[in-house]
């Protein structure tokens, strides 16, 4: 996903943009650049690779102003090349746009653009927009407008805006106009940062740490003009609006490596934390249940809920998979787990008894926010399970429940998984409590789930035996992760995760699945993962891995501690916690993530920002 910063105030723009589009590069990225208005015009610096890569050439060749726009490109459209790179500009030089979003009708517009002579020097979407607002400011220049006239940028802007398909967060600034910053938004998120004499245009909170405690969060289809004394919001639809000031969580935006040597370790670690996050203020001992802040549907509502649907993509997928055996294991309703990307499109028979929620970290996934907004336009509310506050998927959900997990930097999803299904487990007790569940039950449930921080923490002693692991399979080129029921959905994000950080080839599958084809894959250089912690289902476990042990398939058992029999048919054992099985998802996953992390360093993969992938998929 890009990531947009704009700053219009009195301070040296280029040092403020690069500072944002460093706290931007979790997002995944493979081009950089800013755009600054200086003495002689706008100054643009951009160039494929890293934001150091970036500031190295703007040491060479600074860009001295205090207005600008910066960004990091994902790209959509277009190799990562330097011409590709943002910014872009429109005309001759009279309009400079960074974008983050997709045109959907840009080769439209690029030929009818090419018809009136505008010379194309990328192959992106973002250049169209550029030369789309530098011709509707020619045409009212031709009708008389004055270019020196924020208004007259401002219809420009309007004008384009209106003929674009897609989503966009756009950063614009005009040759003729040095003081002004426009911002507009539809469907890829912006905010604005609010100073004393500046204001800061972002795609997220991050850039704003340090330098504002205010914000305002745009909504689609709202235009901001920003100067350094003034900030003007208007609506599409409903013109001049009053912005909605808030007050900026610094911690909740801010992100910090500390000790740990990235994010994605530092993540794992914080996991006791953010459970304990998760569960804080939501365990009612009095009535053995859960309890929420915002769900904004009565008991009676709750209780005539017959079906539930959880909606999501990869990670936050396969959390919900781990809610569907909750909800249906303990309030006895039926849920299934849909792809947001599939589910958006499939027309799925929905009574109005059915329940949807949106399970997602960034809140900005585009398939997903499609997904929850097709559910709301055939009546259906929606909640959401989501981590960022004020992201877009929570400000247009019907209700929801935020994570509490702090900023998830690294783009392979670690604590966030854990804290979904901590927050699952939860609304399964509550669903559960208001049918059948039995007082005891409940308070069972409770007390398991607040040992959960401690029993995480001692699950870390397993990582050097995850070190050793690593070392001995991570030249693999294939691995197949196995567990069942609760498991299940543990090896899936165990597969993705080591995929996705080390780009080895990895399948999860059902432990039973394996004969049903994938065991023609075993051989003696392919690891098998099985997640076999003690359960009812055990022995069966046990029958799938020696049917891999017995083809020469390596065995790498995440096993509970005290089983003392596993070792006799595993080649190498990562023992955990021994938990209710309900609750192995949460402990079992670690040393898959650390499994996947140390695998990734020993191949030499950038473990924070993994090659193609951003944290949050913005597109569709
Ligand atoms: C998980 O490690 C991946 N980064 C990815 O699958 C992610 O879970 C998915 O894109 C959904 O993101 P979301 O939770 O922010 O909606």
């Amino acid at each position: 996903m890009c990531g947009i910063v704009g700053y219009v105030g009195q301070r040296d723009a280029a040092e403020i943009l690069l500072e944002g589009l460093h706290r931007l590069e979790y997002r995944g990225y493979d081009s950089a650049g800013i755009a600054v208005f200086g003495e002689n015009g706008i100054a643009i610096r951009k160039k494929a690779g890293r934001v150091t890569e970036l500031a190295q050439l703007l040491e060479r060749q600074p860009a001295i102003g205090s207005v600008g726009i910066g960004h990091t490109r994902w790209a959509t459209h277009g190799a990562a090349t330097d011409i590709n790179s943002h910014p872009h500009v429109g005309g001759n030089g009279d309009v400079v746009v960074v974008h983050n979003g997709v045109i959907e009708n840009y080769a439209t517009l690029k030929d009818k653009l090419q018809e009136r002579g505008y010379v194309f020097r990328s192959s992106t979407d973002t250049e169209v927009v550029a030369h789309l607002i530098a011709h509707q400011l020619e045409e009212l220049i031709k009708l008389g407008d004055d270019p020196t006239d924020v208004k007259t940028a401002v219809t420009a802007v309007e004008a384009s805006i209106k003929v674009l398909k897609g989503t966009y967060g756009l950063g614009i600034l005009f040759r003729d106009l040095p003081g002004l910053l426009i911002g507009a938004r539809a469907g890829s998120p912006l905010v604005v940062g609010v100073g004393k004499g500046e204001y800061f245009l972002a795609s997220d909170s991050g850039p704003l740490v340090g330098h504002t405690s205010e914000i305002v969060y745009l909504s689609d289809n709202e235009l901001v003009v920003l100067t350094p004394d003034e900030m003007k919001l208007t609506h599409r639809d409903s013109g001049k609006m009053v912005p909605s000031i808030q007050v900026l969580d610094q911690a909740a935006a801010d992100s910090d490596l500390g000790e740990f040597e990235h994010y994605m370790l530092k993540e794992i670690y914080e996991q006791p934390t953010t459970i304990e996050n998760a569960l804080r203020g939501r365990l009612d001992d009095d009535a053995a249940t859960a309890k929420f802040g915002d769900v904004n549907l009565t008991v009676q509502q709750l209780r005539r809920i017959d079906r539930v649907v959880l909606t999501a993509c990869g990670t936050s997928w396969h959390s919900g998979l781990v809610g569907e055996y909750l909800i249906e294991e303990f309030a006895r309703i039926p849920v299934e787990v849909e792809y947001a990307s599939e589910f958006r499109y499939r027309n799925a028979p929905l009574s109005e008894t059915t329940m949807i929620f949106a399970i997602t970290q960034s809140g900005e996934t585009a398939d997903t926010l499609a997904a929850m907004r097709e559910s709301q336009r055939k009546g259906h509310s929606t909640l959401a399970i989501c981590n960022v506050v004020g992201s877009t998927i929570a400000r247009e959900a019907d209700g929801g429940i935020y994570l509490h997990a702090g900023p998830e930097i690294g783009v392979a999803s670690t604590k966030a998984f854990t804290s979904q299904v901590a927050v699952l487990t939860l609304l399964a007790l509550y669903f559960g409590r208001i049918r059948n569940m039995s007082y005891g039950a409940g308070q069972r449930i409770i007390s398991h789930l607040r040992a959960m921080p401690e029993t995480i923490q001692r699950s870390f002693a397993c990582h050097d035996a995850v070190k050793e692991v690593a070392q001995k399979y991570y030249g693999a080129d294939n691995f197949l992760y196995l567990g069942r029921n609760y498991n299940f959905p543990v090896a899936l994000e165990g597969a993705l995760k080591l995929k996705e950080i080390s780009y080895i080839h990895a399948e999860g599958y059902p432990a039973a699945e394996m004969k049903h084809g994938p065991i023609a894959l075993v051989d003696e250089n392919t690891p098998s993962v099985f997640v076999i912690p003690r359960c009812g289902l055990y022995p069966k476990v046990m029958s799938n891995l020696e049917e891999v042990k017995a083809r020469k398939g390596p065995i790498i058992a995440i096993a509970c501690e005290g089983d003392d029999q596993i070792a006799r048919f595993a080649d190498d054992v990562i023992f955990v916690p021994d938990v209710e099985d309900y609750l192995q998802p949460i402990v079992t996953a670690i040393p898959l993530q650390l499994l996947a992390y140390e695998i990734a360093l020993l191949r030499g993969c950038n473990v924070d920002r993994p090659r193609n992938l951003a944290k949050s998929v913005t597109v569709e």
